[in-house]
């Protein structure tokens, strides 16, 4: 779009008279929201003062000189100054520009810049939530997006293996742990003790108590405190490696919360030279303007906290990564604690805490109803997936029996479907955990988009079509249905971009169920392998919305199978 804009732009700044100049024209220069108005508008309100006239009339005077070429045609409609694209140049641009580049089309040079994401970063020795799920794949989309734009992203786990929460497990295990349950059913079991020593520490403060000294042991080093940790630790990392690996996901660092045991004294040094702790009952605290509470950095008992822990985190990520941005993929109940940590890394006077930015997202229901392992409205996310794959088999095998590889197709289709259903909402809104619809090929589903794609590759397989063998051609397709994909495929790179401003890949999953119901359209109305002189450009178009659809996938996590 950017380079129709600078033409136009130029354009009316001729016949302007200097009255706007070409970034202020630009600046007001709109997409109408029916095509029928073209592709740009103009709106001439902030000229009717100066020029001291109708803004219809200005429309229509601005229309009468100003120049079109690079447009099919110019024209006043009420107050606008509407600009129609040249339908064949537009084409020929956009669909050379995909048949050169592939899947780099819209890729920008890498600019050398590092963007830290954490994300994932589930609990030792307590499930791996929906919530640890929506932060992975945001997480892992928000890397693959930035990556795509330039920058070189830096996919942290900062797993929560360490806090009070230890010490409470290890009195539960000392008094009820059974090693050979553990071993068998690791998460699940220590689940359970946990469950079990919190309804007791309810009753009795004395278990409490207990905790909070093994805690302290373990901070301290203790040889059989360290040793179990390590156990419980080890155990959990297996089940979650075992998730990470049917999603696909990977991480660069997995330094979770006790990665820091070691830099938090730094932390309290800086601090304190920098005259900002004060003590609050025997706590070590930031007081923090503007917040009900300030910033709880050691406690009485010198126990440090989560937020410590983000503390050293914050300062070993920008030494280490020297990041340009530094992105938290945590559910929106944190809020309070990420303000908190912005706060107090400005109050240490550093620059970068603006580079600095939550992202949070909302909460997964499941039938309306809040999830709550207590209530037993739980999803357990391996028999999820399980379940999702089963049911990608089950319609694969009903539309494609003699499909050559069923199996991996099935696991892309279902995995992807649970994936997209999650990007596709905008981050903050919750939904509802529906595998039925997830796994959907009907309507905005991942599926529904994969099929899009795989249908693509079947028409040009079937014309044996090569990109190279068409290049230079001029592309003049003029039908209502190919232009709206011409243009959607125009826009990609500003749609990348702006999810990558706001942190949505939303932005590009609504996409990606454009252009595929776009192209789905077009499908229904043309014959696109019949002879004509249209044929090559017609590939062409199906050819570069494959393209396009394959890349939008693969930034949001999911494959694209070419057959299924
Ligand atoms: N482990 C935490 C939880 O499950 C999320 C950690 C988020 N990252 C961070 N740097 N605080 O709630």
């Amino acid at each position: 779009m950017t380079n129709d804009k600078q033409l136009a732009a130029q354009a009316l700044a001729a016949v302007l008279d200097n009255a706007l100049s070409e970034a202020e024209i630009t600046n007001l220069l709109e997409t109408p929201k029916k095509s029928e108005m073209g592709d740009l508008a103009f709106p001439v309100f902030s000229l009717a003062k100066t020029l001291r006239k109708a803004p219809n009339m200005i429309a229509l005077d601005l229309v009468e000189k100003i120049t079109t070429a690079g447009f099919e045609k110019v024209v006043a409609t009420g107050p606008y100054v509407n600009f129609f694209l040249d339908k064949s140049a537009t084409a020929t641009a956009v669909l050379s520009g995909i048949l050169t580049q592939g899947t780099a089309y819209a890729t920008l040079a890498k600019n050398g810049e590092n963007v830290a994401i954490d994300m994932s970063s589930p609990n030792i020795a307590k499930p791996f939530s929906i919530g640890h799920l929506r932060s992975t794949v945001i997480g892992d989309a928000l890397a693959e997006i930035y990556s795509k734009i330039g920058y070189t992203p830096v996919r942290i786990n900062h797993l929560g293996d360490w806090g009070k929460q230890f010490g409470m497990l290890i009195v539960a295990y000392k008094k009820y742990g059974n090693e050979a349950a553990i071993r068998k059913n690791p998460i699940s079991e220590l689940l359970k003790l946990y469950v079990q020593i919190n309804a007791e520490a309810a009753e009795d403060p004395t278990v409490d108590e207990a905790a909070r000294e093994w805690f302290l042991k373990l901070e301290n080093g203790d040889a059989e405190a360290l040793a179990l940790w390590q156990w419980f630790r080890d155990e959990s990392l297996v089940e979650f490696d075992r998730i990470y690996k049917e999603l696909g996901v990977t991480f660069d660092s997995m330094n979770g919360e006790a990665f820091y045991n070691d830099k938090m004294d730094e932390v309290i040094d800086i601090l304190s030279e920098k005259q900002l702790l004060t003590t609050s009952n025997g706590a070590t605290v930031v007081e923090l303007e503007g917040f009900e509470n300030p910033a709880l950095i050691k406690k009485s008992d010198g126990a440090t906290l989560y937020i410590t822990r983000d503390l050293a985190a914050a300062l070993y990520r920008k030494r280490t990564y020297n990041f340009a941005k530094s992105l938290y993929v945590v559910g929106q109940e944190q809020s309070g604690h990420f303000k908190q940590l912005k706060a107090v890394l400005n109050k240490m006077a550093y620059d970068w805490s603006d580079d600095i930015h939550h992202v949070p997202f909302g909460l997964v229901t499941k039938d309306g109803k809040k999830l709550s392992t207590r209530k037993g409205n739980v999803i357990l996310l391996e028999p999820t997936i399980q379940e999702a794959v089963k049911r990608a088999a089950a319609q694969i095998e009903a539309k494609n029996p003699d499909l050559a590889n069923k199996a991996a197709v099935a696991h892309a289709v279902g995995v992807g479907a649970i994936k997209f259903y999650d990007l596709k909402n905008e981050r903050l809104n919750g939904y509802d955990f529906n595998l039925e619809e997830m796994v959907s090929f009907e309507g905005e589903t991942g599926p529904y988009v994969q099929y899009a794609h795989a249908r693509i590759q079947s028409i040009l397989n079937k014309a044996a079509f090569k990109p190279e063998s068409v290049l230079g051609q001029i592309f003049s397709l003029s039908d209502d249905e190919s232009w709206e994909i011409i243009k959607l495929l125009q826009a990609f790179s500003d749609v990348i971009a702006r999810a990558a401003r706001t942190f949505e890949p939303s932005v590009v999953a609504k996409y990606a169920i454009n252009l595929a119901q776009a192209f789905n359209k077009y499908y229904a109305h043309t014959r696109i392998l019949e002879e004509s002189d249209e044929r090559d450009a017609r590939l062409s178009l199906a050819y570069a919305t494959g393209v396009v659809l394959k890349e939008s996938l693969r930034l949001l996590g999911v494959e694209a199978p070419t057959e299924m």
